[in-house]
């Protein structure tokens, strides 16, 4: 369930007019994949993973095609993106992708604890200006609730591209006690890891000569 403390975090939920096969995708394949209450995973399931706001899903699909044996949920609420997931799950016969189409923070909440063994929130909304920065997604209050349903050794990657955010992630993460920071030189937080693949988003960060921030950190046991 939603609640009143979660400000809304990201921005538009429908973009253009959908064309016939999307609106067929949306009707008749999104059902198949849905995260559907009894698929919820459990402190048993192996590997789970969660990635929040996967935008045109590149990432989340490279990581499902790559890792066959690992279950991803993928989470956003824009529907524009969901509608392009699930055209590439069904060009690419994927089976262990299902979907949240819905602000992460409920999902959170319901899910067991120890679930999860790896979380991706790459280049959540920035909301660069001052005012609007309550509206981040990673805050402590995030971080507390990915610490519960995370099991323990499980890793949490994010990236930003402002730097305002970067420093407000490394707070909210370190402020709290149930992560350490996976960092061993300065190339750790500049670069992506080979199995962490490029996003839309990044590419345009990139391009517009922007500094992009990667970090991992591993829940403690
Ligand atoms: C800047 S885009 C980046 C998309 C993608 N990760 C990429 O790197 O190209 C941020 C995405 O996060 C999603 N988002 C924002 N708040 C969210 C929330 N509370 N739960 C799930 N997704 C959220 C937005 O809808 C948007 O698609």
């Amino acid at each position: 369930m939603q609640d009143a403390r979660d400000l809304r975090s990201y921005g538009r939920r429908r973009g253009r007019a959908r064309s016939r096969r999307q609106q067929a995708l949306w009707s008749q394949v999104l059902p198949r994949f849905v995260l559907a209450p009894e698929e919820m995973p459990s402190q048993a399931a192996t590997d789970v993973w969660l990635e929040i706001g996967f935008g045109g899903g590149e990432h989340l699909l490279w990581q499902a095609s790559h890792h066959p044996a690992a279950r991803l949920i993928g989470c956003e609420p824009f529907e524009d993106g969901v509608v392009k997931v699930l055209d590439a799950i069904d060009a690419q016969n994927l089976s262990n992708i299902r979907l949240w189409t819905d602000d992460a923070r409920p999902l959170l909440r319901a899910l067991p604890n120890a679930s999860l063994s790896r979380v991706f929130i790459l280049f959540p909304d920035p909301w660069p200006k001052a005012r609007h920065q309550k509206r981040r997604l990673v805050s402590a209050q995030t971080i507390d609730a990915l610490a519960r349903v995370m099991r323990p050794g499980a890793e949490l990657r994010v990236a930003t591209d402002i730097g305002s955010y970067a420093t407000a992630i490394l707070q909210a993460v370190l402020g709290g006690s149930h992560f350490d920071w996976v960092c061993e030189s300065p190339s750790d937080w500049r670069l992506r890891t080979q199995d962490w693949p490029g996003t839309r988003y990044e590419a345009k960060a990139l391009a517009a000569g922007r500094r992009c921030y990667y970090f991992r950190f591993r829940r403690c046991g």
